[in-house]
């Protein structure tokens, strides 16, 4: 009876290990599933984040390149009017900004400007950028001189290789238009595009302007 009874006790024993083995068993097992699973699923939170993050980075800066290396605003200005349109011209389109100058000032600008532009001279000039070539757009600003264009600006458009790109063409004057000094472009540019320029002597007209070539920031 007793050795029955021992038996009895000796199996509700084993069965109970057993059923307490196999949950215990089974706990592990989800515990460490889980835990991969969280780990497996952070790191690859981490690398999408990781990985938009150099995306946006990657996009900024090709952004950053199109606005600021592609387009290129040159222009000569004697009295300042033409270099407050470029300014705003570069400040529309976020481009970089490139002022022509002569390298040797007039003596007398009566005298010496007019026969220089009836003669063809290319006078020799400064320009404050020096990759004009690393841009694809070119907007070329000036002051009307004697219904054309001063001779610096001729000087510029042969000193340089614009061919394939375009040039932008703009003025300033007291009443003529831009129509009369444009012929230089095709002259001195022969493989470039030439876009419609603009008689810039109303700051008004600018902006929807930069919005018809498709060139606002
Ligand atoms: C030497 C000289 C010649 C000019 N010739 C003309 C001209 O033929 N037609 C015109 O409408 N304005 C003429 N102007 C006026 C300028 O084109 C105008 O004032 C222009 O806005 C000046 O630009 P800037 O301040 O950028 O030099 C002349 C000005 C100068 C100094």
């Amino acid at each position: 009876m007793k050795t029955r009874k021992n038996i009895l006790l000796l199996t509700l024993v084993l069965a109970l290990s057993f059923v307490l083995a196999a949950c215990g068993s089974n706990n592990n097992t989800v515990g460490t599933t889980s835990s991969a699973d969280e780990t497996e699923t952070a790191t690859e939170t981490l690398q999408t984040e990781e990985s938009s993050e150099n995306e946006s980075e990657e996009q900024e800066i090709t952004e950053t390149d199109v606005n600021d290396g592609n387009v290129l605003v040159a222009y000569f200005s004697y009295t300042g009017n033409t270099e407050e349109v470029a300014q705003m011209i570069a400040e529309y389109t976020g481009s970089d900004l490139a002022e022509i100058e002569r390298a040797e000032e007039y003596g007398n600008l009566q005298e010496e400007a007019e026969v220089e532009i009836l003669d063809g001279v290319h006078p020799e000039i400064t320009v404050s950028v020096d990759n004009i070539e690393g841009y694809d757009t070119i907007f070329v600003g000036y002051p009307i001189w004697w219904d054309e264009a001063p001779a610096m600006i001729a000087t510029f458009l042969a000193d340089n290789d614009f061919s394939g790109k375009t040039i932008i063409p703009f003025c300033t004057s007291s009443s003529d238009d831009i129509g009369n000094s444009l012929h230089i472009f095709s002259e001195l540019c022969p493989d470039a595009e030439i876009a419609e320029g603009l008689t810039a002597n109303n700051l008004n007209d600018i902006e929807p302007w930069i919005q018809g070539l498709g060139l606002m920031e």
